[in-house]
């Protein structure tokens, strides 16, 4: 991204160490951007309030004048009320255009202090500590930030890329069982949709992923960011629509979110069965062989992800969702589907018909109206 370039590193046990790489990167600064430093502000969440605490000293340690805020946990903190509480934080330090904002946490935290950042005083630096699987591989890449609206999710946003993205594996070993499994369910996503080669070693090694072994998640984790950062260079601000692909599975699991109602299934959950659901599709419309389908499934049932949605959701409903998601042009739906293992693309004009048709097959109804 050329000047917007930063740097990804992923270590185990290495959140104190961030202060010294930072006050490294202060004094690398170019002449003409943004000096760093020297005051930071670290945003974490109440559950990660520990791992805050340590990046906190590490910047103390690395001659950064540090103070922290906690926001509530949970997508409810996802708002301009919490951007508020930081941005009233960043005044009483007072905050100058050099001060840093760290995020430690997931996903919220990383939206929410990363959209705090892209506006405050224009814009100040920051640094994204992400301690969620989700937000490893996915959401601390990017520089995509911003918060919910009652009207809509992410409807408040800005493009702020980060100066640097730290990732301590270690703090997973917190992360509750589901939020875990279903940061793997966006890992299988970029093997499917991008990397077959991911993907063989996301098979060879389910049993210690599952298990969160640091040695086996690192190629992997790093791998993710790769791809992440591959599609982003291409399609920075979303506006030639490389970043498409990124969304397997997604037009069926915001549907799914939206039926179920936000918060009975998490994000990851929602995506296996949407990823699910596409490769059917996928199949079905003749662009992919069926064994893509079945060892994707294979894989995120060994990580405990649902393969198929809640059968009470009827067909109906998904459907008038999709069709009201912006995506839709009369009659036709468009999916991000593959044609092989590692390859995906933007298939316009899907018949909603065949759609029809995959949400009952899956659950094995009887055969409606055939495309
Ligand atoms: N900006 C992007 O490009 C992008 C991409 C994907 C998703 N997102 C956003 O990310 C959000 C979801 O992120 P998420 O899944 O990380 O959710 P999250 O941030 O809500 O974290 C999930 C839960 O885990 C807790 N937690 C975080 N780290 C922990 C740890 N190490 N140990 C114990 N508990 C921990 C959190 O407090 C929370 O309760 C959504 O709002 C979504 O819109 C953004
Ligand atoms: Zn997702």
């Amino acid at each position: 991204l050329g000047p917007r370039g930063y740097e990804i590193v992923i270590g185990a046990g290495s959140l104190a160490a961030l202060g010294h790489r930072l006050r490294d990167l202060a004094r690398a600064t170019a002449a003409g951007s943004l000096r760093l430093g020297p005051r930071a502000l670290v945003v974490g969440d109440e559950n990660t309030r520990t791992y805050a605490t340590a990046v906190l000293d590490g910047l103390t340690a690395g001659g950064f004048a540090g103070d922290a805020v906690l926001l509530r946990e949970g997508e409810t903190a996802k708002s301009l009320t919490a951007v508020a509480t930081i941005y009233d934080k960043l005044a009483s330090m007072p905050a100058d255009r050099g001060t840093m904002v760290v995020a430690v946490g997931g996903g919220v935290v990383g939206d929410v202090a990363g959209f705090a950042a892209a506006t405050y005083a224009r814009g100040v630096p920051w640094v994204v500590v992400p301690t969620t699987l989700l937000a490893m591989v996915d959401s601390a890449v990017g520089g995509k930030v911003g918060v919910n609206h009652p009207r809509g999710k992410n409807l408040i946003g800005a493009f702020h890329q980060p100066r640097a993205v730290w990732i301590d594996l270690t703090t997973l070993g917190t992360l509750p069982e589901r939020e875990y499994r279903s940061g793997l369910a966006e890992v299988v996503k970029y093997g499917v949709a991008l990397d077959a080669e991911l993907f063989d070693s996301l098979e060879a090694q389910a049993e210690p992923l599952a298990r969160r072994d640091t040695g086996a998640l690192g190629p992997v984790v790093a791998r993710c960011c790769e791809l992440k950062a591959r599609v982003v260079e291409e399609d920075e601000q979303e506006t030639t629509g490389r970043r498409a692909v990124l969304n397997y599975g997604h037009t069926f699991a915001h549907a799914f979110e939206a039926v179920a109602g936000y918060g009975r299934w998490l994000h990851g959950e929602a995506v296996a069965a949407g990823m699910a659901c596409a490769a059917r599709l996928a199949v079905r419309v003749g662009q992919c062989p069926p064994d893509v389908e079945h060892r994707q499934n294979r894989l995120l049932a060994r990580f405990g992800l649902p393969t198929r949605p809640d059968g009470h959701w009827l067909a109906a409903a998904v459907l008038e969702v999709m069709r009201t998601d912006k995506k839709a042009v009369s009659g036709r739906l468009r999916f991000v589907l593959p044609s092989r293992l590692g390859a995906a693309a933007l298939v316009e004009r899907v018949d909603e018909r065949a759609v029809i048709a995959v949400l009952h097959e899956i659950h094995g109804d009887p055969p409606h109206e055939s495309p």
